[in-house]
């Protein structure tokens, strides 16, 4: 494990939802596997916010996202001496001279030495107003220790204000102190494709045009919009995950091989695979490669739950996605011709998301079979829940002849149960601390994400006729869902557990 430095993490937006729910959470169960460095403190600050003592009860001592356990409440007040607050009198856009005697006061007092790591967790419209004042404090100056910038998605609502922020940001820090977060690239299951892909020889030479069919990637929750109406009106599941989170999991499955197990080594790769996307911007294209749908009132695990549009926050007239799948090709040498199909929605049946590879069937049908299709071999990696690897493989039926039949090969994270699976924030956090970017996104990779996204949001908005489904809550989408797929081929709709996959057993 890497050595952490002393430093003090100043989170700006304190107040809200994020800081009580991952951050602070992150924190202790960093603080408590003993990876927080001694001279370690928090400064959170808000427009609102109370004082030490207000802060530290609320996000710590009486944290409901901090599990009670047996002998850490303890632990929970000695962490909380950690954490201060302070509250900007004129906002975020007022004099920042107060905040900077407040930092150097703490980095005197709690020992955390010249390090600082700001972290975003505001709207992005103020992302750069932020960074200004601080340039102009000084805080941006690396002179006496590191200073780093952490910043949440969305990370631009297109191409253009992606463009924008960065060029602004870039104004006051350099590009290697800019750390934009996207939670799943924290998730081990996401780390575990470069490992799946680069460190076994038994699937990389068959992962190419020559033995793929199609890649499909399904990113289900059955959770709706909640309370986060308001925002997600105005952005829809495109711009919600599948620009980032999916992207990024695209990027990992169609990257080369990186020279090098470097940030940069690893990052430049993955935007050469995002560059390879081929970006469709013919109508007749997209309309035959998109659909976007939207919840309607449905049943989730027995419970009736409102339609979108009867969600608080939610124009009642709003077309605003809440599924959408999106066909595309990567125009390479390895991947010409396979055809991806990439999934997100809410309001699914359940909570999954999952890459699964199609490979061909064999080249000379030597047995006989029915149904072939829905009998090729797959690889089926779980990110989450249940997370693992599944392979899909051929057996011969016991008796006459050669009847083949489907088996379950498969691996589950939860077997390896001496290893405790970081939370996607805790790692992310401890990266950053130490100054890892590999599991960050960098400038080009975001625009390059949004250049291939940019065109779809453009002919949903702007293009003629294009229909949003309903779909009912609690169901796979829209009815019209597998008609991007050509031949016998349709959307594998996964179980919430891996083991759900069907194979072939005899039962004695
Ligand atoms: C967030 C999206 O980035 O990811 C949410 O804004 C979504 O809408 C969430 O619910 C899903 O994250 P996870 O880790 O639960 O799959």
């Amino acid at each position: 494990m890497q050595r952490t430095p002393n430093q003090l993490l100043v989170i700006f937006g304190a107040s809200g939802d994020l800081t009580e729910r991952k951050l602070i959470p992150s924190l202790f169960d960093l603080f408590q596997q003993g990876h927080l460095p001694e001279g370690f403190a928090v400064l959170g600050v808000s427009r609102s916010g109370g004082d030490d003592a207000e802060f530290r009860r609320r996000v710590a001592l009486e944290n409901r996202h901090i599990p009670e356990t047996i002998g850490n409440h303890g632990r929970r007040k000695e962490f909380a001496e950690k954490l201060h607050s302070m509250a900007l009198e004129n906002g975020y856009d007022g004099d920042y001279t107060a905040l900077r005697e407040r930092i150097e006061a703490l980095q005197q007092k709690e020992n955390t030495g010249r390090n600082c790591l700001f972290y975003l967790s505001v709207p992005p419209s103020i992302y750069e107003g932020i960074a200004r004042r601080l340039h102009e404090q000084g805080l941006t100056d690396q002179g006496e220790g590191h200073r780093r910038l952490i910043v949440e998605k969305p990370f631009g609502y297109d191409l253009a204000t992606a463009r924008q922020l960065n060029t602004s940001l870039q104004q006051y820090f350099e590009e290697s102190q800019i750390y934009r977060i996207d939670h799943y690239l924290g998730k081990e299951t996401v780390q575990n494709l470069l490992v799946t892909r680069f460190a076994n020889s038994i699937f990389e030479p068959l992962w190419n045009r020559n033995y793929i069919r199609h890649v499909e990637i399904t990113n289900a929750e059955s959770v709706g919009v909640g309370k986060r109406g308001g925002y997600y009106d105005g952005a829809g599941a495109l711009r919600d995950m599948f620009q980032n989170h999916l992207l990024q999991i695209v990027s990992l499955v169609v990257m080369e091989p990186p020279i090098g197990s470097d940030a940069e080594s690893i990052r430049n790769e993955k935007v050469k695979a995002l560059r390879s996307l081929r970006i469709m911007r013919d109508p007749e294209e997209l309309s035959a490669h998109t659909i976007r749908g939207q919840y309607l009132a449905g049943e989730i695990d027995g419970q009736q739950v409102p339609g979108y549009r009867e969600e608080p926050g939610v124009d009642p007239h709003s077309t605003t996605e809440t599924y959408a799948a999106i066909k595309f090709y990567v125009d390479n040498w390895r991947w010409a011709g396979v055809p991806f199909f990439v999934r997100t929605a809410k309001r699914m049946p359940t909570k999954v998301t999952e890459v699964v590879i199609h490979f061909q069937s064999p080249h000379h049908q030597l047995f006989r079979e029915e149904h072939l299709d829905s009998k090729d071999n797959k690889l089926i990696i779980r990110i989450q829940p249940d997370e693992g690897v599944l392979i899909k493989f051929g057996v011969k039926v016991p008796g006459q002849g050669f009847q083949v039949e489907r088996a379950n090969m498969d691996f589950y994270y939860s077997d390896l149960s001496e290893s405790r699976v970081m939370d996607a924030y805790e790692r992310l956090l401890l990266d950053a601390m130490q100054g890892d970017a590999t599991l960050y996104a960098r400038a080009d990779e975001v625009e390059a994400a949004w250049e291939f996204v940019d065109p779809i949001l453009d002919y949903w908005k702007h293009g003629k006729d294009v229909p949003t489904y309903g779909y009912t809550a609690g169901m796979w989408g829209p009815r019209n869902a597998d008609d991007m797929f050509e031949g016998p081929h349709y959307w594998r709709n996964p179980g919430a557990h891996l083991r759900d996959d069907p194979a072939f057993c005899i039962i004695t």
